[in-house]
Protein backbone atom coordinates (compact mmCIF):
# COMPACT_ATOMS: atom_id res chain seq x y z
CA UNK A 1 0.00 0.00 0.00
CA UNK A 2 1.48 3.45 -1.14
CA UNK A 3 0.09 6.52 0.54
CA UNK A 4 1.12 9.60 -0.13
CA UNK A 5 0.92 12.32 2.83
CA UNK A 6 1.26 16.34 1.83
CA UNK A 7 -0.22 19.51 2.78
CA UNK A 8 -0.66 23.19 0.41
CA UNK A 9 1.13 25.34 3.18
CA UNK A 10 1.49 26.43 6.82
CA UNK A 11 3.42 23.25 7.90
CA UNK A 12 0.44 21.53 9.27
CA UNK A 13 2.09 18.38 10.92
CA UNK A 14 3.12 16.17 7.65
CA UNK A 15 6.16 15.21 8.97
CA UNK A 16 4.79 14.44 12.11
CA UNK A 17 1.48 12.67 11.04
CA UNK A 18 3.74 10.92 8.37
CA UNK A 19 5.97 9.00 10.99
CA UNK A 20 3.71 8.54 13.61
CA UNK A 21 1.18 6.68 10.95
CA UNK A 22 4.67 4.34 10.28
CA UNK A 23 5.06 3.65 14.09
CA UNK A 24 1.24 3.28 14.72
CA UNK A 25 -0.09 1.21 11.98
CA UNK A 26 -2.02 -1.75 12.63
CA UNK A 27 -0.35 -5.18 12.50
CA UNK A 28 2.64 -3.74 13.06
CA UNK A 29 4.46 -6.81 13.71
CA UNK A 30 3.29 -8.18 10.29
CA UNK A 31 4.10 -5.23 8.14
CA UNK A 32 7.11 -3.69 6.40
CA UNK A 33 6.73 0.26 7.20
CA UNK A 34 8.68 2.77 5.54
CA UNK A 35 8.33 6.61 5.81
CA UNK A 36 9.65 7.46 2.20
CA UNK A 37 10.90 11.53 2.35
CA UNK A 38 9.87 13.00 -0.56
CA UNK A 39 10.00 16.95 0.38
CA UNK A 40 11.49 18.76 -2.12
CA UNK A 41 12.13 21.50 0.34
CA UNK A 42 14.43 19.40 2.22
CA UNK A 43 14.61 16.68 4.63
CA UNK A 44 13.58 16.67 8.39
CA UNK A 45 13.67 13.09 9.48
CA UNK A 46 17.60 12.84 9.24
CA UNK A 47 17.78 15.50 12.44
CA UNK A 48 14.90 14.43 14.21
CA UNK A 49 16.11 10.65 14.19
CA UNK A 50 19.58 11.64 14.45
CA UNK A 51 20.60 9.69 11.09
CA UNK A 52 23.20 10.32 9.00
CA UNK A 53 21.59 11.73 5.35
CA UNK A 54 23.34 9.00 3.58
CA UNK A 55 21.82 5.92 2.94
CA UNK A 56 18.93 7.82 1.57
CA UNK A 57 16.56 9.27 -0.98
CA UNK A 58 20.24 10.69 -2.73
CA UNK A 59 22.28 7.42 -2.39
CA UNK A 60 18.42 5.40 -3.40
CA UNK A 61 17.71 7.65 -6.28
CA UNK A 62 21.35 7.33 -7.93
CA UNK A 63 20.64 3.59 -7.96
CA UNK A 64 18.06 3.24 -9.89
CA UNK A 65 20.81 4.10 -12.70
CA UNK A 66 21.64 1.00 -11.71
CA UNK A 67 18.85 -1.14 -10.62
CA UNK A 68 15.09 -1.57 -11.64
CA UNK A 69 14.12 -3.71 -8.69
CA UNK A 70 11.97 -2.02 -6.34
CA UNK A 71 13.04 -3.94 -3.26
CA UNK A 72 16.66 -2.19 -3.47
CA UNK A 73 15.02 0.84 -1.51
CA UNK A 74 15.40 -1.10 2.11
CA UNK A 75 19.06 -0.92 1.24
CA UNK A 76 18.81 2.53 1.44
CA UNK A 77 16.84 2.55 4.68
CA UNK A 78 17.33 3.13 8.46
CA UNK A 79 15.60 1.62 10.81
CA UNK A 80 13.67 3.56 13.66
CA UNK A 81 12.10 3.90 16.44
CA UNK A 82 8.58 2.13 16.56
CA UNK A 83 10.00 -0.20 13.94
CA UNK A 84 9.71 1.62 11.15
CA UNK A 85 12.15 2.21 8.52
CA UNK A 86 12.98 5.62 7.09
CA UNK A 87 14.14 7.04 3.84
CA UNK A 88 15.87 10.33 4.86
CA UNK A 89 15.81 13.50 2.41
CA UNK A 90 18.73 15.40 2.75
CA UNK A 91 18.13 18.53 4.39
CA UNK A 92 19.33 20.84 1.84
CA UNK A 93 16.87 21.95 -0.65
CA UNK A 94 18.74 21.50 -3.59
CA UNK A 95 19.93 18.32 -3.14
CA UNK A 96 16.69 16.74 -1.99
CA UNK A 97 15.19 18.50 -5.02
CA UNK A 98 17.38 17.03 -7.35
CA UNK A 99 17.55 13.58 -5.91
CA UNK A 100 13.71 13.83 -6.27
CA UNK A 101 13.74 14.89 -9.55
CA UNK A 102 15.83 12.15 -10.28
CA UNK A 103 13.59 9.48 -8.49
CA UNK A 104 10.77 10.51 -10.10
CA UNK A 105 11.54 11.36 -13.62
CA UNK A 106 13.74 8.52 -14.07
CA UNK A 107 13.50 5.05 -14.94
CA UNK A 108 13.44 4.55 -10.83
CA UNK A 109 10.10 6.59 -10.98
CA UNK A 110 7.77 3.57 -10.38
CA UNK A 111 9.85 1.39 -7.51
CA UNK A 112 8.65 2.70 -4.94
CA UNK A 113 5.03 2.16 -5.86
CA UNK A 114 6.46 -1.57 -6.63
CA UNK A 115 8.22 -1.69 -3.60
CA UNK A 116 4.89 -0.61 -2.00
CA UNK A 117 3.12 -3.52 -4.18
CA UNK A 118 4.53 -6.16 -1.68
CA UNK A 119 1.05 -6.94 0.39
CA UNK A 120 3.31 -7.10 3.67
CA UNK A 121 4.49 -3.15 2.94
CA UNK A 122 2.83 -0.01 3.64
CA UNK A 123 5.02 2.67 2.39
CA UNK A 124 4.76 6.54 3.38
CA UNK A 125 5.58 8.87 1.31
CA UNK A 126 6.01 12.40 3.09
CA UNK A 127 5.50 14.75 -0.21
CA UNK A 128 6.08 17.84 2.01
CA UNK A 129 3.89 20.81 0.13
CA UNK A 130 2.57 19.81 -2.79
CA UNK A 131 2.83 22.81 -4.91
CA UNK A 132 2.46 23.12 -8.48
CA UNK A 133 5.06 21.16 -10.08
CA UNK A 134 6.63 19.40 -7.25
CA UNK A 135 8.65 16.83 -8.41
CA UNK A 136 6.74 14.62 -5.99
CA UNK A 137 4.22 14.62 -7.51
CA UNK A 138 4.88 12.13 -10.20
CA UNK A 139 5.14 9.47 -7.54
CA UNK A 140 2.31 10.79 -5.42
CA UNK A 141 0.25 9.89 -8.75
CA UNK A 142 0.89 6.46 -7.93
CA UNK A 143 -0.26 6.31 -4.66
CA UNK A 144 -3.59 4.59 -3.47
CA UNK A 145 -4.32 7.55 -0.84
CA UNK A 146 -3.40 11.14 -1.18
CA UNK A 147 -3.77 12.03 2.58
CA UNK A 148 -4.08 15.84 2.78
CA UNK A 149 -3.37 17.77 5.72
CA UNK A 150 -4.52 20.78 6.40
CA UNK A 151 -4.50 23.16 9.25
CA UNK A 152 -8.29 25.30 9.96
CA UNK A 153 -7.43 29.34 10.74
CA UNK A 154 -8.70 30.99 7.80
CA UNK A 155 -5.36 31.53 5.66
CA UNK A 156 -4.45 27.78 5.65
CA UNK A 157 -8.49 26.39 4.56
CA UNK A 158 -8.31 29.19 2.20
CA UNK A 159 -5.13 27.59 0.46
CA UNK A 160 -6.02 23.99 1.01
CA UNK A 161 -9.36 25.16 -0.47
CA UNK A 162 -7.65 26.45 -4.00
CA UNK A 163 -6.41 23.13 -4.23
CA UNK A 164 -8.81 20.57 -3.01
CA UNK A 165 -10.16 19.72 -6.76
CA UNK A 166 -7.00 19.08 -8.24
CA UNK A 167 -5.41 16.68 -5.72
CA UNK A 168 -8.54 15.27 -4.76
CA UNK A 169 -8.04 13.52 -8.65
CA UNK A 170 -4.41 12.35 -8.27
CA UNK A 171 -5.04 9.21 -6.76
CA UNK A 172 -8.28 6.60 -5.94
CA UNK A 173 -8.74 7.63 -2.22
CA UNK A 174 -8.24 10.78 -1.45
CA UNK A 175 -8.45 11.96 2.20
CA UNK A 176 -8.24 15.58 4.13
CA UNK A 177 -7.15 15.16 7.60
CA UNK A 178 -7.35 18.59 9.72
CA UNK A 179 -5.29 19.95 12.11
CA UNK A 180 -4.64 22.04 15.07
CA UNK A 181 -7.30 24.95 16.56
CA UNK A 182 -9.41 27.13 14.22
CA UNK A 183 -12.37 26.39 12.99
CA UNK A 184 -14.64 23.34 13.97
CA UNK A 185 -14.55 20.39 12.19
CA UNK A 186 -18.15 20.86 11.41
CA UNK A 187 -18.35 23.92 10.02
CA UNK A 188 -14.99 23.11 7.86
CA UNK A 189 -17.05 20.19 6.63
CA UNK A 190 -19.61 22.15 5.47
CA UNK A 191 -17.66 25.50 4.19
CA UNK A 192 -16.24 22.49 1.70
CA UNK A 193 -18.67 20.69 1.14
CA UNK A 194 -16.36 17.48 2.18
CA UNK A 195 -16.45 15.32 4.55
CA UNK A 196 -12.83 14.57 6.71
CA UNK A 197 -11.26 11.76 8.03
CA UNK A 198 -10.12 13.06 11.38
CA UNK A 199 -8.52 16.09 13.45
CA UNK A 200 -6.38 16.21 15.49
CA UNK A 201 -5.71 18.28 18.09
CA UNK A 202 -3.11 21.28 18.69
CA UNK A 203 -0.49 19.12 21.27
CA UNK A 204 3.25 20.19 20.78
CA UNK A 205 4.09 18.45 23.80
CA UNK A 206 2.28 14.82 21.99
CA UNK A 207 3.97 15.66 18.59
CA UNK A 208 7.50 15.90 19.92
CA UNK A 209 7.02 12.40 21.60
CA UNK A 210 6.16 10.91 18.81
CA UNK A 211 9.59 10.59 17.37
CA UNK A 212 10.31 8.27 20.22
CA UNK A 213 7.24 5.80 20.51
CA UNK A 214 8.43 2.77 22.41
CA UNK A 215 5.69 1.27 24.94
CA UNK A 216 2.46 -0.03 24.14
CA UNK A 217 0.94 2.63 26.81
CA UNK A 218 2.29 5.52 24.95
CA UNK A 219 0.13 4.37 22.26
CA UNK A 220 -2.73 4.51 24.01
CA UNK A 221 -2.38 8.00 25.10
CA UNK A 222 -3.18 11.37 23.32
CA UNK A 223 -1.88 12.40 20.05
CA UNK A 224 -0.52 8.41 19.57
CA UNK A 225 -4.15 7.11 20.14
CA UNK A 226 -5.45 9.49 17.73
CA UNK A 227 -3.28 8.72 14.79
CA UNK A 228 -3.29 5.29 15.48
CA UNK A 229 -7.31 5.73 15.05
CA UNK A 230 -6.46 7.19 12.19
CA UNK A 231 -3.70 4.50 10.60
CA UNK A 232 -6.73 1.95 11.51
CA UNK A 233 -8.65 3.97 9.29
CA UNK A 234 -6.61 3.89 6.31
CA UNK A 235 -5.64 0.37 6.58
CA UNK A 236 -9.19 0.03 6.36
CA UNK A 237 -10.40 -0.66 2.69
CA UNK A 238 -12.24 2.54 1.69
CA UNK A 239 -16.36 2.33 1.95
CA UNK A 240 -18.97 4.53 1.36
CA UNK A 241 -18.39 7.93 1.69
CA UNK A 242 -20.60 9.39 4.46
CA UNK A 243 -22.53 12.22 3.91
CA UNK A 244 -21.45 16.07 4.54
CA UNK A 245 -22.97 17.37 7.53
CA UNK A 246 -26.39 18.67 6.39
CA UNK A 247 -29.24 21.37 8.30
CA UNK A 248 -29.60 24.41 6.33
CA UNK A 249 -26.72 26.40 3.75
CA UNK A 250 -23.24 26.01 4.67
CA UNK A 251 -21.50 27.68 7.66
CA UNK A 252 -19.26 30.77 6.58
CA UNK A 253 -15.90 29.99 6.98
CA UNK A 254 -13.77 33.02 6.22
CA UNK A 255 -10.87 32.72 3.97
CA UNK A 256 -12.49 29.89 2.43
CA UNK A 257 -13.27 31.82 -1.15
CA UNK A 258 -17.23 31.54 -2.17
CA UNK A 259 -16.61 29.56 -4.92
CA UNK A 260 -14.83 26.93 -3.25
CA UNK A 261 -18.26 26.61 -1.04
CA UNK A 262 -19.42 23.10 -1.06
CA UNK A 263 -17.58 22.17 -4.61
CA UNK A 264 -13.98 22.62 -4.10
CA UNK A 265 -13.62 18.44 -3.35
CA UNK A 266 -17.00 17.12 -3.47
CA UNK A 267 -15.02 14.19 -4.67
CA UNK A 268 -13.44 13.53 -1.79
CA UNK A 269 -14.52 10.55 -0.79
CA UNK A 270 -14.85 10.50 3.05
CA UNK A 271 -13.52 7.84 5.61
CA UNK A 272 -14.97 4.47 5.76
CA UNK A 273 -18.84 4.67 7.00
CA UNK A 274 -19.18 3.83 10.80
CA UNK A 275 -21.77 1.11 9.41
CA UNK A 276 -19.73 -0.76 7.46
CA UNK A 277 -19.43 -3.77 8.86
CA UNK A 278 -15.93 -4.44 7.39
CA UNK A 279 -14.59 -0.63 8.22
CA UNK A 280 -13.57 0.79 11.46
CA UNK A 281 -15.63 3.73 12.81
CA UNK A 282 -15.02 7.02 10.79
CA UNK A 283 -11.93 8.56 12.22
CA UNK A 284 -12.96 12.34 12.31
CA UNK A 285 -17.09 11.11 13.67
CA UNK A 286 -15.59 12.26 17.30
CA UNK A 287 -13.75 14.97 15.98
CA UNK A 288 -16.42 17.59 15.73
CA UNK A 289 -17.68 18.14 19.80
CA UNK A 290 -14.30 20.08 20.57
CA UNK A 291 -12.47 21.21 18.22
CA UNK A 292 -13.19 24.78 18.12
CA UNK A 293 -10.42 27.40 19.43
CA UNK A 294 -9.40 24.73 21.45
CA UNK A 295 -5.98 24.52 23.10
CA UNK A 296 -5.98 20.87 25.09
CA UNK A 297 -5.88 18.07 23.43
CA UNK A 298 -9.28 16.03 23.54
CA UNK A 299 -9.98 12.80 25.80
CA UNK A 300 -11.67 10.89 23.10
CA UNK A 301 -9.84 8.78 20.65
CA UNK A 302 -10.20 9.69 17.12
CA UNK A 303 -12.86 6.23 16.51
N1 LIG B 1 -0.75 18.17 16.34
C1 LIG B 1 0.26 19.00 16.61
N2 LIG B 1 0.18 19.88 17.62
C2 LIG B 1 1.16 20.74 17.89
N3 LIG B 1 2.35 20.77 17.22
C3 LIG B 1 2.50 19.91 16.20
C4 LIG B 1 1.47 18.98 15.83
N4 LIG B 1 1.94 18.25 14.78
C5 LIG B 1 3.15 18.72 14.52
N5 LIG B 1 3.51 19.69 15.37
C6 LIG B 1 4.76 20.43 15.41
O1 LIG B 1 4.72 21.39 14.36
C7 LIG B 1 6.00 21.52 13.77
C8 LIG B 1 5.88 21.23 12.29
O2 LIG B 1 5.48 19.88 12.15
P1 LIG B 1 5.91 19.05 10.87
O3 LIG B 1 7.37 19.19 10.61
O4 LIG B 1 5.37 17.69 11.04
O5 LIG B 1 5.08 19.84 9.76
P2 LIG B 1 5.19 19.73 8.18
O6 LIG B 1 3.81 19.91 7.66
O7 LIG B 1 5.90 18.48 7.80
O8 LIG B 1 6.09 21.00 7.84
P3 LIG B 1 6.96 21.31 6.51
O9 LIG B 1 5.96 21.68 5.43
O10 LIG B 1 7.83 22.45 6.90
O11 LIG B 1 7.71 20.06 6.17
C9 LIG B 1 6.92 20.56 14.50
O12 LIG B 1 7.60 21.28 15.50
C10 LIG B 1 5.97 19.55 15.12
O13 LIG B 1 6.47 18.98 16.33
MG1 LIG C 1 7.60 18.12 6.69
Amino acid sequence: MLIAVGSVKAAPGVTTVTTALAALWPEAQHTRRLVAELDPSGGDLAVRYGLPATPGLASFAASTRRTREPAAVWDHTHLVSGGSHALPAPPAAAQAHAALTILASGPGRSLLRGAAANPGVVLLADCGRLDPATPAEAIARQADVLLLVSGTRPDELAHTATRLGELAAWTPRPCLLLTGTGHSTRDVERALGIPTIGRLPHDPTGAAALTRITSPAQRRRGLARRIAALARALAAPSATPRPTPAGGPPAAVPGVPPQQVRTAGASLPGPPSPSAPASPPSAGEPARRDDQHSTSARKEPLS
